[in-house]
């Protein structure tokens, strides 16, 4: 009997053959087997030596069918990358079945994965660092003799003439930082790099990780610009706020009982706010991110920009391709608001930028418009610490016990709560009310958890500490001082104030680790970013085999970090830097100096471009629609399975957090946040009560503006380039229509696919198409596939009606990709802005590398961060996804300064996960409820 198996679905087009599955999987191991050898036989590919020769996330014949089998080879008609076709880079349906070795082809598709991966950050390294500093005519040319990328030190990262601390780092001649200025983490961040003083520090501008000439693309500044835009683009072109309603709002089956994320009186149950949720991501991992970001960059100061108020649309839409204004009935269908008004973004230069020219071509010497960051660049947890003096003055320190932070007793006895800020702190009074905090904007409840959270971590550090020392008063504390750096410095000679410090500096570490290693690979669940990111912190080869990792770690530090070598100290450190990992590269050296900069600054590297973060990357963190309008209330005490209340996050923003908080405790909210599954990031699901905020301080008849619209607004004011050339940019395969966003591998009948068509349409409608003149080149960051240049047509022919996929906000093209690697909640675009970033934070952070020694952290912080808290190492139960793996860092931390959470944590294995359930075999996106948790209502709605 025939019997017919269906291979793949790409391309709308349904292979079906006869066959017998067991000869067929016999053939597909054999051609696949005879690819490898011919991979082989091929070596390695080459870097690209241009940007328009990258590989674009696609790969050759050979490796496809090596790695993924004829699934792969087909899915490379597709703009998307290839990896995620790879053997075993899914959930085990992504292994091969029944093939004569089942192990060998995942291990090709996953390493293969991995291989694509380093890839792509070798190529970001090479072709996407844009330094706004005025260093990138250096990045260009070189100085001295030495290639641009192998730099290292620059004039512009000095501190200048009216820095208080220009003396202490050696005025007008070379400047290294030294003394206390290097112990620990600076208030503002600066020498962080000893020699680059000022780099990362609050107020340097923000980076790029585009080509400068495709910035700002409203203002066509050259012809490319206009062949790809026309005249079609603006600050309020298309209409941010039509965008919105159009395509952000999600969609109610009972609005009355949403009214607007506003839920319904006395937070009963029967409110509902529909969202589209995410079944391996919960709502603690939404504002995981927020609270990170806050960390990481600012474009606000003290939750203001400048005084001038301007327009934020719902004024026009295109109505059969043609600008039109909207009627007063349009405005009330589509629920926006012409009278929003929002203050103006910052800008800190805005003159034209200047050119130089190198090798016979122009560049510019930065972007047209820059922007400073206003918080530290350095994941240095200056959300909760300050990043300058003024939101050093809102932290709030114990004064029995100068170590600590300030906490207060609240409803039951525990570790307390942060205090609440008084008349005399120096806030925005929109923050009356709130939590003492550095960093205290955007505040809910979401916010007030992890800073509770963080600031009891602190205190049990300074805890643990002080009872060691209690029993060791004479014991080496690991501390040193560069004043007297041969002096042991005992733990009853640790002063608070030093305490404090290492303190900052073991919760930041840890908070950098629970980044890497637990919520990033729950936001990308699948085995490649596991063991991905597991190599970024302690290596691919892990802890088994600490000599060959020190043998590596010392080949990236001495010969390819100090190599004068462009392909040396780039390229190869970044390879190599996989063996041992980036966390702690550069400290292991046996005789340590702390008063040598080669060895304390040793271990970083900025691929020669000062570190900070580009505007590309506050783009992809425009994480909005990660947010339900309503939290689903439990009380652990009461019967957890009950969802107790409906909370909508709005009646907890700013000082409404406080109560909610105290009353209630984060016991409660942990459980009800870590059981409650967040938003998806795809279109149509952007939180109601974000696009109707109500904020007090907005000069306008509404007092209200649509956060959703204000991400397109803030995005065109910074410069960001759309969607399409944005993904040239990066590397990655650009899209010719709408139409690319609809995932082919879905069947044509399938209600998922039937609604990413209708999406399609609504594109359209907001975007318009136009007539195309082939004349017109729009790119020079990529070519087609036959090696001519890219025109306006898009491969179709001239005169064609084509979409404007060029206009789409980037914001909008990355929450419109369906097309995602298995258990990816973000976009291939989003993470290919991480791929470069996350690492880069690493590699240039001297806290995370070479001064990640007991001489900064003490013994005890060291210990502490690579176990995830005091004592050795937890591990957890069983395997899950086949790994043997330590209990994770976030757990451990809920476990210390939320105890009641125990019982409830002991099924969780990472904790971004939605609890309460037990998840199948190898990355399976199904679950069960955990034993005990069968009546949880949440289980019974999807
Ligand atoms: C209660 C929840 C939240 C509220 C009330 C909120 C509110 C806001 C507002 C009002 C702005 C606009 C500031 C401006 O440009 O004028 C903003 C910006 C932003 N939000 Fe949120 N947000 C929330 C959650 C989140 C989450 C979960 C993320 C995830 C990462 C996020 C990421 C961002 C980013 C990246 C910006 C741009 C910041 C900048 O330009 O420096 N927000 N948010």
């Amino acid at each position: 009997m025939k019997t017919y198996c269906s291979l793949v679905l790409i391309g709308g087009l349904m292979s079906m053959r006869p066959c017998s599955a067991a000869a067929d999987h016999k053939k597909e191991e054999e051609e696949s087997l005879k690819a490898c050898a011919q991979l082989v036989l091929d070596g390695f590919r080459k870097i690209a030596s241009t940007r328009d020769e990258r590989f674009e996330g696609k790969v050759g014949e050979a490796a496809a069918l090596c790695r993924g089998g004829q699934k792969a080879l087909q899915f490379q008609n597709t703009p998307w990358v290839d990896w995620s076709q790879y053997w075993g880079t899914g959930d085990a349906t992504s292994k091969p079945l029944g093939l004569l070795t089942k192990n060998g082809p995942s291990v090709r598709g996953v390493a293969g994965a991995l291989l694509d991966l380093e890839y792509q950050r070798i190529e970001l390294i090479k072709f996407n660092l844009f330094d706004n500093n005025k260093t990138y005519e250096q990045y260009v040319a070189g100085r001295d003799s030495v290639g641009g990328p192998a730099l290292k030190v620059w004039p512009e990262m000095r501190l200048p003439k009216d820095h208080p601390n220009y003396p202490d780092v050696g005025g007008d001649g070379k400047q290294a930082c030294k003394g206390d200025l290097i112990r620990w983490r600076t208030v503002t961040g600066i020498c962080n790099d000893i020699l680059n003083p000022l780099m990362g520090s609050t107020g340097q501008i923000f980076a790029r990780n585009v080509e400068f000439d495709t910035t700002f693309p409203d203002l066509g500044r050259n012809e490319l610009t206009r062949n790809r835009h026309g005249d079609r683009l603006g600050l309020l072109k298309p209409d941010p706020q039509v965008i919105s309603r159009k395509l952000f709002t999600r969609q109610q089956s009972d609005p009355d009982a949403c009214r607007a994320g506003y839920g319904l009186p006395e937070n009963s149950t029967s409110a509902n706010c529909d969202y589209k949720k995410a079944p391996f991501f919960n709502v603690l991992a939404a504002f995981w991110i927020q609270f990170m970001t806050h960390d990481w960059f600012s474009h606000l100061e003290e939750g203001h920009n400048q005084a001038e108020f301007m327009k934020v649309g719902c004024e026009s839409q295109l109505v059969n391709n043609v600008e039109t204004p909207l009627t007063p009935e349009d405005v009330n269908r589509l629920g926006c608001r012409p009278d929003d008004r929002i203050d103006k973004g910052y800008i800190a230069e805005d003159s034209e930028p200047g050119t130089f020219e190198h090798a016979g071509k122009q560049y510019l010497t930065r972007a047209p418009r820059t922007m400073s960051n206003n918080t530290t660049a350095w994941w240095d947890a200056s959300q909760l610490y300050g990043y300058n003096d003024l939101s050093r003055k809102r932290v709030k320190r114990d004064a029995h016990d100068r170590a600590k932070l300030l906490l207060q007793p609240a409803g039951s006895s525990g570790p307390g709560y942060l205090p609440v800020f008084d008349d005399h702190d120096p806030i925005n009074p929109e923050w009356k009310g709130q939590e003492a905090a550095g960093f205290p904007d955007n505040w809910s409840i979401g916010t007030s958890f992890y800073h509770n959270v963080f600031a009891r971590e602190h205190n049990a550090f300074v805890d643990e500490f002080r009872k060691q020392a209690a029993q060791t008063p004479n014991a080496d504390s690991g501390l040193r001082n560069p004043a007297n750096p041969k002096q042991v410095i005992r733990c009853k000679d640790v002063t608070p104030d030093e305490l404090f410090e290492v303190a900052r500096l073991v919760v930041s570490a840890e908070i950098a680790k629970i980044h890497t290693t637990e919520w990033t690979p729950q936001l990308l669940y699948g085995e490649p970013l596991y063991k991905g990111m597991n190599a970024n912190w302690s290596g691919l080869l892990g802890p088994g085999q600490p000599e060959v990792s020190k043998a590596l770690n010392d080949i990236v530090v001495h010969n390819f970090g100090k190599s004068k070598d462009v392909e040396k100290s780039t390229q190869w450190y970044s390879v190599f830097a996989s063996g041992p990992g980036i966390f702690g590269l550069g400290s292991r050296a046996h005789r340590y100096d702390i008063t040598k900069p080669e060895d304390t600054n040793g271990g970083v590297n900025h691929f020669g471009s000062p570190f900070n973060f580009p505007e590309e990357f506050v783009t992809v963190y425009r994480l909005h629609p990660l947010v339900p309008d309503l939290i689903e209330y439990r009380e652990l005490d009461k019967d957890p399975n009950k969802i107790a209340a409906k909370i909508p996050i709005v009646e907890t923003f700013r000082g409404k957090a406080t109560d909610a908080m105290r009353s209630r405790g984060l016991a409660n909210w942990g459980l009800s946040m870590g059981r409650q599954r967040l938003g998806l990031l795809t279109l149509h699901n952007h939180p109601l009560f974000l696009q109707n905020l109500k904020m007090g301080r907005l000069d306008s008849k509404t007092q209200q503006i649509d956060v959703a619209a204000l991400d397109l607004i803030r995005d065109r004011e910074h410069g960001v380039p759309r969607f399409n050339e944005f993904r040239r940019q990066y590397g990655l395969r650009q899209l010719t229509s709408f139409d690319d966003f609809v995932d082919r591998r879905l069947p044509a009948d399938s209600p998922d696919r039937r609604e990413q068509e209708d999406t399609v349409k609504s594109l359209r409608e907001v975007y318009g198409q136009h007539i195309c003149d082939s004349s017109k080149v729009i790119t020079d960051a990529q070519r087609n596939l036959d090696g001519t240049p890219i025109n306006d047509c898009l491969g179709r022919p001239n005169g064609t009606m084509v979409d404007n996929i060029e206009d789409v906000d980037t914001v909008v093209g990355w929450l419109a990709e369906s097309t995602r690697p298995h258990g990816f909640a973000i976009s291939e675009t989003q993470f290919v802005v991480f791929i470069l970033n996350a690492s880069r934070r690493l590699f240039s952070d001297r806290f995370f590398t070479s001064s990640f020694r007991p001489e900064f952290y003490t013994k005890l912080g060291v210990d502490w961060v690579n176990h995830n808290g005091p004592g050795p190492e937890m591990i957890e139960n069983g395997m899950p996804n086949g790994h043997k793996q330590p209990v994770s860092p976030l757990k451990r931390v809920l476990m210390r300064t939320i105890p009641e959470l125990t019982p409830e944590l002991q099924s969780v294995v990472n904790v971004f996960d939605p609890w309460a359930r037990d998840r199948g075999e190898y990355y399976s996106l199904q679950w069960k409820p955990r034993p005990g948790a069968e009546a949880d209502e949440a289980f019974r709605a999807n």
